[in-house]
């Protein structure tokens, strides 16, 4: 091979908290481990789960406990969840949270000094162990120093282009290092993705650059199958204004803490609509929601706590509507609980330090004295690598994925805080089975011709004059652009049929991208690659969501507003024949144990 090449037991590539859980465990079961990250380590979308980790620990209210933890998400996720990998989930959470307390994440304290849990939408009781609204910063902080005195190897800044197979398995993977462009490959038993979301398809999103849905792509063109790709989450409360911050993610932990929806006749929308599934749980009046954010068990949650899908769509419905805000959005208010609590301004400075700096900082706001302009941003993906429930393996033996680009857990929406706790538990699995496949398997040969290919195959944007190719950041703008506008929040026949036909067009200019200078640190050539990865995912998402012919959870059509029986079943991505077409299939969910549905049934 003529560049560098390094061997490794496990590979997880993607350094978020699904990666560092991964790596901790798998250098635990003593395999050597390499991790690749898009960025700089530290830097990850973990962070934008701010508001909390949701572990049933029951610190605030004893009722809590993992059963109720696996129906809110089963319900959360409407019922086409991977039961299996909610059930572990839930019972896995709450030692995955003191484990990482253990490892020196500071959390915020009750008053006898257990950890704090607050409210979230769809959690039937306070259950987000917190650390203000920083509690992804603190996560990653705590698995960082853990991966760094294990002496895992980390190579930073590195852009993974292709996954490796030899003889139907994971073998490991070639990329690039960002700062010199230089390639290198990278041998390995098994591979982790862990690259999380997709949310930078879409023009509003909270992810930062590195969203691209690489994992998704990358396991897809290895042969795995993706699954429920259309369940995509815009969370109701992003910044929408100065135009420069749009997108950036305002916590849920701000209604967790009181925080109430308003339209611009200063009414809170949010009582106006409440799904049957969850009439009885919430309050029909500010005095009680109120009640239930102070901790008294007999109140009922505010409707600003329904969840996260229903919530961004009663905004987009004011927003229509014409009662919106100024630009475009509707008001998020913390300030009005100076009504109702002594030394507000501080309890909100404490709660909620981040929110009050971007809003002061970004929009020159104070949100302890006014409302905040809010609308919906993309912020999740609920598809993702179809996984074994247990092991986290994907379809391609060897090759796992674990965290936001693993599928299953969420089913049609997820719940906020599920998904730290959902990349500690998971993580953690395919860590460990990952050492086990390494150990089991030996080192698969790489294959030397597929790795020199891959990188001359993203080489050739180089050999384009700036005069006969494309601009990668103009196709890059439009499909995202187009996303928005057509494969977004509420969705139809005729506008996704339009999209695919664009995303060919897109596809076609892609493959004329040129980029200009030299490989050192060149962002035009980042973006070309990132591109190929966008049109995959977003293609994925367009044919799923064509596909589900219904409305259900993250996922809404116009044409057909109502869920039906017939769809409660898991949508299949796979790539066909040698030209790769696209291929979507429904399969059915295996039945849930009679156990797990009486858990359910006694929840609800
Ligand atoms: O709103 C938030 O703090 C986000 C949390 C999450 O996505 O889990």
């Amino acid at each position: 091979m003529d560049f560098e090449t390094h061997h490794y037991d496990v590979l997880v590539i993607g350094a978020g908290g699904a990666g560092l859980r991964a790596a901790i465990e798998a250098a635990a079961a003593g395999a050597k481990v390499g991790l690749i990250c898009k960025s700089l380590l530290g830097k990850a979308h973990t962070v934008m789960a701010e508001g909390g980790v949701a572990a049933a620990l029951a610190n605030v209210d004893d009722r809590d406990s993992w059963k109720v933890h696996f129906a809110d998400t089963m319900r959360g996720g409407q019922y086409v969840n991977n039961w299996r990998m909610a059930e572990l989930h839930a019972k896995e959470a709450p030692d995955r949270v003191r484990e990482l307390e253990a490892w020196g994440a500071v959390f915020d304290r009750t008053d006898d000094g257990r950890i704090l849990q607050r409210n979230f939408g769809g959690h039937r009781y306070p259950r987000l162990a917190h650390v203000g609204d920083r509690t992804g910063l603190e996560m990653i902080r705590t698995l960082q120093d853990q991966c760094v005195h294990r002496g895992i190897e980390v190579h930073m800044e590195f852009t993974v282009v292709s996954l490796l197979t030899s003889d139907g398995r994971a073998s490991g993977a070639v990329g690039y290092e960002r700062e010199r462009g230089r390639f290198k490959a990278f041998n390995a038993s098994a591979v982790v993705l862990a690259t999380g979301g997709t949310g930078r398809a879409y023009k509003i999103t909270s992810n930062s650059w590195e969203g691209t849905g690489d994992g998704h792509s990358l396991a897809y063109h290895a042969g795995a199958e993706l699954m429920d790709m259309e369940f995509v989450q815009f969370h109701p409360t992003g910044m929408i204004w100065p135009p420069s911050v749009q997108g950036i993610l305002v916590t849920e932990g701000v209604r967790g803490e009181g925080g109430v929806l308003l339209n611009t006749e200063g009414r809170r929308f949010m009582f106006d609509d409440i799904p049957e599934a969850y009439r009885t749980q919430t309050a029909d009046n500010e005095e009680e929601g109120w009640r239930y954010t102070q901790g008294d068990k007999n109140a009922r949650r505010p409707p600003e706590l329904l969840t996260r899908d229903h919530v961004a769509r009663c905004i987009m419905r004011e927003v229509k509507a014409g009662r919106g805000s100024p630009h475009g959005g509707v008001y998020l208010d913390i300030s009005w609980i100076k009504k109702r609590l002594p030394n507000a301004d501080a309890h909100i400075r404490r709660k909620l330090p981040s929110m009050y700096h971007q809003f002061k900082q970004l929009a020159d706001i104070d949100i302890t004295k006014e409302p905040m302009e809010v609308g919906p941003t993309t912020h999740y993906i609920m598809g993702g690598v179809r996984v074994d429930s247990d092991t986290q393996m994907s379809t391609v033996p060897g090759l796992f994925a674990a965290g936001e680009c693993a599928a299953g857990i969420n089913g049609a929406n997820r719940l906020g805080g599920n998904s730290l706790s959902d990349l500690l538990v998971f993580g953690k699995r395919a860590g460990e089975h990952a050492a086990l496949f390494a150990k089991a398997n030996g080192r698969a040969t790489i294959d030397v011709d597929a790795a020199r290919t891959a990188a001359d195959g993203v080489l050739t944007p180089f050999e384009r004059s700036r005069d006969e190719g494309e601009n990668p950041y103009a196709i890059q703008g439009a499909l995202q652009e187009m996303m928005q506008a057509l494969v977004g929040i509420v969705r139809t026949d005729d506008e996704m049929r339009r999209a695919l036909g664009e995303l060919t067009a897109f596809k076609t200019r892609a493959d004329r991208v040129s980029v200009i200078g030299h490989r050192e640190y060149n962002p035009g050539w980042h973006t070309a690659i990132d591109l190929r990865h966008l049109l995959t995912v977003s293609e994925a998402i367009t044919r799923s969501a064509l596909e589900r012919k219904e409305s259900r959870g993250g996922h809404f059509r116009e044409d057909f507003p109502e869920k039906d029986p017939a769809f409660a079943a898991f949508n299949i991505v796979t790539r066909r024949g040698s030209d790769g077409t696209m291929e979507v299939s429904r399969v059915p969910i295996p039945p849930m144990p009679a156990a797990l549905k009486q858990i359910i049934q006694d929840q609800t």
